[in-house]
């Protein structure tokens, strides 16, 4: 569904429910909650400052308001303290709200711009943004009980003509577009999301906003020396697919500079003949979360227009145990010439991404970012919040925990001294697929950077966020199409030098 959003009077409100920020303050100067249609402020009047309304994060409150009046229902929302207000907030808080009025909410919504300490624009990015995450729906198989919400138009109210409220209205637009069509692709079983079916998404995207693309099938892999690639797809009937999307800027790239962004995209992770226990494993449709969100983020930077060239690269297939699965002890030749030992099928995902990475360096990359849920290791070392950050770089590290501030999405960078290199040493290739017990996202990552070269490269594990595991009144259970906004925000600073 799509969701027009734009600024509007405040005097304009005509509107199904009007969302109101309440501040923590709002209930020692009512003035002001001034200017609303009489029944609404005296309503406001009687309940801000209340225990049922305080104006505390996470607090909601529905007013209903008399027939014949403009708008049906006042929504308030508390933002806590004005002077601490932060994206973050404004995003949750009205995304829990949105959420949780429903289909009740009507096909106009409205808010009231008050933005705290904070610029207006950032208020109404972070409210626009809030608005889009809170419409995607998890459950689209259900055919009974279902109440879609059906919000058309979300409108940011306020008096302020500045052009960039228009404008990061715009960009929260975008941006929840991007991340709800990362969702979409992470929450869509495996059946329905084959490898040629996640190519098909992304090239009916990148056609809609005019990205170049290039779908490479087994054949091509196999004329590239993508032997690592290949040893995961060939357990599998299903064809693999290795998705490039190429953002080209109108008006030419400053500095010529060329981005790979980098997503694995296990359809479905089985373990193959490492196979996984069958508890949990349904979850692994989850396994291509890392691909989605480079498609997601191809998908903004096309709108968004930076004067940057990017590329976006997906390696898909599944990881099955078959007659014709790889093994462990399997010996196979990467695209760079390097060799590995496959010692367990189940760490795939370094499998698919050192060739694609490989790939990337041929098509002139200059700076890679790669995104995976890569190791259930991650989630032991930095638990279900912080995203793991890798990087040989410092100037990477520095880059991507910038862009994640920016971008509102936590990572957390780790080590990657030599010492632990030591740990994928193969006795009969160049490296192993494993490094032991240990320190398994670092050792993934080592692997990984190897095949880096010279190139600045980072490697974000999101196998730990990429699925929320339980309802929380702003997200549901699922996928949260993380790394979207990161990679986004980091291809904008980059290419603005
Ligand atoms: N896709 C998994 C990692 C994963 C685990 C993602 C849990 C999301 C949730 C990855 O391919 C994998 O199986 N990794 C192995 C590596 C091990 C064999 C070295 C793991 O984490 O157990
Ligand atoms: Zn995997
Ligand atoms: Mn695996």
């Amino acid at each position: 569904m799509t969701l027009h959003s734009s600024r509007r009077s405040p005097t304009d409100t005509a509107v199904d429910t009007l969302l109101i920020p309440v501040f923590t303050t709002d209930a020692a100067d009512l003035s002001q909650l001034a200017g609303f249609p009489r029944p609404a402020e005296e309503r406001l009047r009687a309940v801000v400052g209340s225990a049922e309304m305080g104006g505390k994060v996470g607090q909601l409150l529905t007013l209903h308001l008399p027939g014949g009046g403009d708008v049906s229902r006042l929504l308030l929302v508390g933002l806590g303290e004005a002077d601490q207000l932060t994206p973050q907030t404004i995003r949750e808080g009205v995304a829990a709200a949105m959420r949780s009025v429903g289909s009740q909410a009507g096909q106009r919504v409205g808010i009231m711009l008050r933005s705290g300490s904070l610029a207006p624009a950032v208020f109404a990015q972070a409210a626009v943004l809030g608005a889009h995450l809170a419409l995607f729906t998890v459950d689209s198989y259900r055919t009974e009980d279902v109440s879609p919400i059906q919000v058309e138009a979300f409108y940011v109210l306020t008096s302020d003509e500045d052009p960039r409220l228009d404008e990061a209205i715009q960009r929260g637009t975008i941006l929840g577009q991007a991340v709800n069509f990362a969702r979409f692709l992470v929450n869509e079983p495996s059946n329905r999301l084959t490898p040629t079916m996640l190519a098909h998404h992304a090239q009916e995207m990148a056609n809609d906003v005019g990205l170049q693309s290039d779908i490479l099938n087994e054949d091509k892999m196999r004329d590239l020396g993508m032997e690592a690639l290949l040893a995961v797809a060939r357990g599998s009937t299903e064809e693999p697919r290795l998705i490039t999307l190429r953002y080209t800027p109108p008006d030419g790239a400053a500095g010529g500079e060329t981005i790979a962004l980098i997503g694995k995209g296990i359809t479905f992770d089985t373990g193959g003949i490492s196979l996984k226990p069958a508890e949990n494993m349904e979850k692994m449709k989850y396994d291509m979360a890392g691909g989605a969100a480079v498609l997601g983020a191809m998908q903004a930077i096309a709108q968004l227009k930076p004067r940057v060239n990017v590329l976006g690269i997906v390696p898909s297939c599944e990881n099955m145990p078959s007659g014709k699965a790889a093994r462990p002890g399997d010996v196979v030749r990467t695209m760079l010439g390097k060799t590995v030992e496959i010692i367990n099928t189940d760490a795939e995902g370094r499998l698919l991404l050192c060739d694609a990475m490989a790939y990337a360096r041929r098509l002139g990359a200059t700076c890679m970012v790669d995104v995976a849920t890569l190791t259930g290791a991650i989630a032991v070392a930095l638990g279900l919040r912080y995203a793991g950050l890798f990087s040989h770089h410092p100037v990477m590290v520095e880059a991507l925990q910038a862009a994640a501030r920016a971008a509102d999405e936590r990572v957390w960078p780790l080590p990657l001294d030599m010492e632990y290199r030591e740990q994928i040493k193969s006795d009969i290739a160049d490296i192993k697929n494993v490094g032991g017990k240990y320190a398994g996202s670092i050792t993934a990552a080592w692997f990984l950077r190897e095949f880096a070269g010279d190139v600045p490269w980072a490697h974000l594990d999101i196998a730990n966020v990429a699925w929320n595991p339980e309802n929380k009144p702003h997200l549901p259970k699922g996928p949260t199409g993380f790394g979207v906004a990161t990679l986004v925000e980091f291809v904008l600073a980059r290419a603005q030098g």
